[in-house]
């Protein structure tokens, strides 16, 4: 067995945050959503799938372009405190059964195993979520929208996590809900797990309905 353990421990894992271990992905498009209706335009499910994985500035200006709505400088930051502020709402009330299915499970078995993992999110709240959900002291490393300059679909979040993890790429594999975070994963040459839909998601190398899908059978298969 200890073939087994030491095989185990070679790989590394790097999870997304929203729509990966948490369900913030809905809070994001309801705050988005709510700030598309004031400027006098709709904003459908299909539409957020763009937003998924990318940064809060680059979030408005993608939706500012869909509602065809152009602002000065000062109001698009206004706007984007005032989505962030509702956004934080729904966050505040969140507790630990808002953790997705079947990622306790995950986590619990690659700590028995130790098997390091990080997060690498795009989002500057994910501190705050991870604590709000009791995570926060499980990550080895926390790589979040503070520490990068350059927005996924560019693979430095996930390079960063890897350093901290001290792994090269090719140990890491990385969860993603979003296309621009499969891309960033591809782009830094990891392995990516994609969570979601398959049209959205296919570059990914393996792609799950959900995070239920994502078992201990399933993650001894990945590091196999
Ligand atoms: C990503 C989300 O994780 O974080 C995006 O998928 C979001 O939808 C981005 O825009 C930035 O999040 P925040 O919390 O910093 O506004
Ligand atoms: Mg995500």
């Amino acid at each position: 067995m200890q073939y087994h353990t030491k095989e185990m421990s070679n790989k590394v894992f790097i999870f997304d945050l929203d729509g990966v271990i948490v369900d913030t992905a809905k809070y994001h498009y309801l705050a988005w959503k709510n700030l598309a209706n004031e400027l006098g335009f709709e904003f459908t499910e299909k539409q957020n799938e763009q937003l998924k994985g990318v940064s809060r500035v680059r979030s408005l200006e993608i939706l500012l372009n869909l509602g065809k709505v152009e602002l000065s400088e000062d109001k698009k930051r206004t706007l984007l405190n005032e989505k962030n502020q509702e956004y934080l709402e729904y966050v505040h009330k969140m507790t630990s059964d808002e953790i997705l299915p079947g990622i306790q499970v995950a986590l619990n078995f690659l700590d028995d195993n130790n098997i390091k993992y990080a997060l690498g999110s795009a989002s500057k709240n994910a501190p705050l979520i991870l604590k709000k959900v009791g995570l926060f002291d499980r990550f080895t490393a926390i790589v979040d929208g503070n520490d990068v300059s350059k927005a996924k679909p560019d693979p430095e979040v996930f390079l960063i996590a890897a350093k901290k993890l001290n792994k090269t790429p090719n140990y890491c594999i990385v969860i993603e809900d979003a296309r621009a975070g499969i891309q960033a994963a591809n782009n830094a040459q990891m392995t990516s797990v994609g969570i979601g839909d398959k049209k959205v998601l296919s570059q990914a190398n393996y792609i799950l309905d959900n995070t239920e899908m994502f078992t201990v059978d399933f993650i001894k298969k990945l590091i196999a």
